[in-house]
């Protein structure tokens, strides 16, 4: 028996301190002097001082590019010239730039600086880095899309001053380019969509120089940051001097701008040159590990993708900004109504937007739309689509930090199995180490890491582990060795290994750009060397902003140097992307001839990233208010083509309340990436510790995951097509309805006409869901119908109860059993839920696969069409054959259609008992029975057909 000690009327204080202390959540916020504001970042001031110059002189401002006439060729979709920049003491500087027209309607401008491209430059500090600016983001970033405009034309039209090319679907796009000042208009059907440097804003800082000066500078030129700049007691040595680079971007008539992730903001992006209900300054985007970062914030966070989305009724275009430095966009909206007097219909908004980078090339591309899905697809055909993840990885995760013995990872499972809870995979963060030293296990902790994996085998369930690119410095640290004898370390200024302090210690960081890091990564990565791993392990990316905790800026110097000779400064913000991509070529095939798809999680990221990784927000706090963000932070990934996106269900800092959490899950199962996470100072909270009624509300929510689970592997398989989001907005399903542009609390799930809206607010029992069209919506759970279009609607949302309506006209595959994991699923029966339209139809898709190969390449997967048609379900084959086809189907051949739903089907059916069942190949039709329920008090009726058995892979129809 336990002894108790005595309580002293000290202990009894210090209970009560930390109770209280447990109780108020202390308001945290982030230390702001950490992290610059515009004015401090020299290259931001000067662009946005030239910006209010601009402003201030008005119409007798005008841009000091132009481009010479005589050098303007045009060729195989292929506009080139050169720019010359004349600066106010008339030097002339050449500027190359190229428009290229792009097969898939995209539009490229790069423009670089001849000097620095010829490396007719000097560097100070004996420096010997990169001339020139760097030009290599590509290389990380686009995969494809770049096929030229076959049919791109130059316009013969053309007045004098300016040059004009037709291009794009139909030729229906057209670059009108005004030579001077310098500025490019883009087209789609003869109105314009998109202006460059209409504001006349463009800035490409040229190489000069420096010249000691005496006294005061005759300059007009503040130089203060020109050649050294300091923030926080660190100093940027700067060798190449001021090279920023920048540029406005106008979109006319658009009153919305959404993307540019990542901020903890609203979907709807706010003015950013104050006023009340705007920033002070731009969004920036420079990947840092933000401590308790603040919301409704421009503030930069931790990973970057400048691409931006501008909609207006039914015209979506965008623009993507690609340049791996810090940058940061500018956000203005000027109405320009047609008669003052007149507010509203005439009255138009153009947003104008400010680009804004440190170093590098412009490299911009212009997207004409109109619509949000072919933005989608032809963004994602430039930067890759979300590879299809592994089954699991789509289903729910387990995380904190830490838990803190192998023996405590089993009793984890155990007990989600115990109390009936499903989960496919758990985690370990940094503690399971031996000394945070990744690639080893803590011996005294984790003495059976195998077991342990076995154990989570036996129910087809994974284990993810943290490996970060800091890597602890210590001799007798394998990883170490190798990583300073083979000379794959980021370097400092000096071109000495960097040392810097992170979860470890003294650190140094691996260099992924360096290709000799990747066969260096992928060799630690197998059994023999991360020895004690099994095939069931996989990796989570952290800290790769980098994170330095002595760094300026929580991050590394500027003046550090990678591989080709760039410096941090250039590539910071593909950082992150480098050591994703070297993580999932090791992941790739572990042993010879396993070769699977990777599943990493990363917190730093840039366009890309979302070829190899999902992502997190990272560390939100367990507040109402983090809960709410989620969403469109979310949504905002998936827009900007990173839809595996998710964000610590419970919060990460504090414990939440039982309201608070459960709610968290109830909002956490929309998410793509669906991982509950905790900081080490907080109680445990796996769900089953969580007393009743909260615990069977989580594992509600939880098990609804699962039953979707059909349906989000189908919108992951569309992501992986085309780039859609996997959940999304109102604007994007409903592009011309204005009511719902700036709606970011609820979302659709894919194209299944699944719209929640999950609760964010404490003590909340209803909550109003907007609905743009007129079709009838029905309550998911009890088909309570929902009808009017341009309205919000109340729906009751009790502690236990989702808010979530189904669209009429859809055809939603899930699976009804609960099992351990998904995986555990793998042959169970489809139940479809169907709802009718207004023409008393609907249609639905179902894909799936293996879940883990790349076999589905060869044709090893089913994808079926399902409609409803006159009074015949029907499920027709979308999928193209491969080799792999048929042993695929045949191995699937067991799995059926149990149940078919109809909500509010036809009220003749309440004559019918039975409905035909024809299915492909069947000698016969057979009958299945048909229930009709009768419902009242708003709640539509449903049928029911039972036991139809028809093969999910099989083609068949259902006659009602
Ligand atoms: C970072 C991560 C967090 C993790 C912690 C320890 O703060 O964002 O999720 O738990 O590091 O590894």
């Amino acid at each position: 028996m336990a002894r108790s000690r005595p309580v002293s009327s000290w202990t009894l204080f210090l209970s009560l301190v930390v109770l209280i202390g447990c109780i108020i959540v202390p308001g945290l916020t982030v230390k702001h002097e950490n992290f610059k504001t515009c004015a401090q970042s020299g290259f931001c001031k000067r662009n946005r001082a030239l910006a209010d110059d601009a402003s201030a002189q008005g119409a007798s401002w005008s841009s000091p590019y132009e481009l010479d006439p005589s050098s303007v060729l045009f060729k195989d979709g292929q506009l080139t010239g050169i720019l010359i920049k004349t600066t106010t003491n008339n030097e002339k500087f050449r500027l190359p730039v190229i428009l290229s027209l792009l097969e898939s309607g995209a539009a490229r401008l790069v423009v670089d600086e001849e000097k620095r491209m010829k490396g007719e430059i000097e560097l100070r500090h004996n420096s010997k880095i990169n001339k020139k600016r760097y030009d290599e983001s590509e290389q990380w970033v686009l995969v494809g899309g770049l096929e030229a405009s076959k049919s791109a034309a130059l316009n013969a039209d053309a007045e004098a001053g300016f040059t004009k090319v037709q291009y794009g679907p139909d030729n229906k796009f057209q670059a009108v380019i005004r030579h001077a000042p310098f500025e490019i208009e883009f087209q789609r059907d003869g109105e314009t969509h998109v202006q460059l440097n209409h504001q006349g804003l463009l800035n490409m800082e040229h190489w000069r120089p420096k010249v000691e000066k005496e006294g005061e500078s005759e300059s007009a030129e503040d130089e203060s940051t020109w050649w050294e700049e300091s923030f926080g007691g660190n100093t940027d040595s700067k060798p190449r001097g001021p090279e920023s680079v920048a540029l406005d971007v106008t979109f006319p008539g658009y009153n919305h701008v959404f993307g540019i992730p990542e901020h903890a903001d609203s979907l709807s992006l706010r003015e950013t040159r104050g006023g009340p209900g705007n920033h002070e300054n731009p969004y920036r985007m420079y990947n840092s590990d933000v401590f308790e970062y603040e919301l409704n914030s421009p503030m930069t966070l931790y990973g970057a993708i400048p691409f931006m989305q501008a909609h207006r009724k039914n015209s979506t275009v965008g623009v993507f900004w690609l340049n791996a430095a810090e940058t940061w966009v500018d956000i203005v909206k000027k109405s320009t109504s047609s008669n003052p007097l007149s507010l509203g219909s005439k009255s138009k908004t153009d947003t104008q937007t400010h680009w804004i980078s440190e170093s590098g090339q412009i490299d911009l591309f212009i997207f004409l739309g109109p619509t949000p899905q072919e933005i989608s697809k032809t963004y994602g055909q430039l930067t890759g689509y979300t590879q299809l993840p592994q089954h699991f990885a789509i289903a729910y995760h387990q995380c904190r930090w830490n838990y803190i013995t192998d023996e405590d990872v089993k009793d984890v499972d155990s007990k989600f199995d115990k109390h009936q809870i499903p989960y496919d995979v758990i985690w370990l963060d940094v503690d399971y180490t031996d000394d945070r030293k990744y690639f080893t296990w803590e011996p005294l902790s984790f003495p059976n890491p195998k077991g342990m994996q076995e154990q989570l085998a036996d129910s087809e369930r994974k284990l993810v582990v943290l490996i970060d690119p800091h890597i602890k410095n210590k001799n007798d640290y394998f990883v170490s060795q190798e990583l300073k004898s083979k000379g794959l370390a980021v370097l400092n200024k000096d071109g000495e290994i960097y040392d810097g302090w992170c979860w470890p210690g003294s650190s140094n960081w691996v260099d992924c750009f360096n290709p000799a890091a990747i066969p260096w990564w992928k060799s630690l990565h197998k059994y023999d060397k991360f020895q004690g791993s099994l095939s069931n392990l996989f990796i989570w990316n952290d800290m790769s902003e980098p994170s330095v905790f002595n760094g300026p800026e929580t991050t590394m110097p500027k003046d550090n140097i990678h591989y080709g000779d760039w410096e941090h400064r250039d590539v910071h913000n593909v950082n992150g992307l480098t050591l994703v991509n070297a993580t999932y070529q090791a992941l790739l095939e572990r042993k010879k001839g396993e070769i699977r798809r990777p599943f990493i999680l990363t917190r730093s990221y840039y366009a890309g990233a979302q070829r190899y990784a999902a992502m997190w927000t990272g560390d939100n706090q367990a507040t109402w208010d983090h809960l709410a963000m989620s969403l469109p932070m979310v949504l905002t990934n998936g827009i900007a083509g990173y839809p595996f996106a998710g964000a610590d269900v419970g919060g990460f800092f504090h414990n939440p309340d039982k309201e608070l959490l459960s709610r968290w899950y109830q909002a956490g199962i929309w998410y793509p990436f669906f991982r509950a996470h905790a900081h080490i100072d907080t109680r445990r909270r796996e769900p089953y510790l969580i007393s009743e009624p909260h615990r069977t509300i989580i594992s509600q929510a939880v098990r609804l995951r699962y039953q979707l689970l059909p349906a989000w592997y189908t919108a992951f398989h569309e992501a992986s097509l085309n780039g859609m989001p996997i959940v999304r907005p109102q604007y994007y399903m409903f592009p011309e309805d204005e009511q719902g542009f700036a709606i970011d609390d609820q979302l659709y799930l894919g194209n299944t006409g699944l719209l929640a809206k999950p609760v964010v607010t404490e003590n909340t029992f209803t909550t109003d869901i907007y609905i743009s069209d007129d079709e009838k919506y029905y309550d998911y759970f009890d088909f309570t119908v929902y009808q009017g279009a341009g309205k919000r609607h109340t729906v009751p949302a009790p502690e236990d109860k989702i808010p979530l309506l189904i669209q009429g006209g859809h055809i939603v595959p899930r699976r009804d059993r609960p099992r351990r994991s998904s995986a555990l699923m793998r042959w169970d029966p489809y139940t479809l839920i169907l709802t009718l339209n207004k023409n008393g139809e609907a249609d639905g898709t179902l894909y799936f696969d293996d879940g883990e190969t790349f076999d589905y390449e060869r044709g090893a997967y089913i994808h079926r069409q399902f409609r409803f048609r006159g009074s015949t379900l029907s499920s027709e084959d979308l999928g193209t054959k491969g080799p792999k086809t048929a042993e695929y189907l045949k191995t699937t051949a067991g799995v059926t259609v149990e149940r078919v739903i109809v909500i509010d089907p036809p009220k003749s059916w309440k004559d019918k008992s039975t409905v035909t069942v024809i299915e492909d190949g069947a000698k016969t039709a057979s009958t299945a029975s048909l229930d009709y329920f009768e419902q009242n008090d708003g709640k539509a009726d449903y049928a029911v057909v039972k036991s139809p058995n028809v093969g999910i892979g099989k083609s068949w129809q259902i006659e009602f």
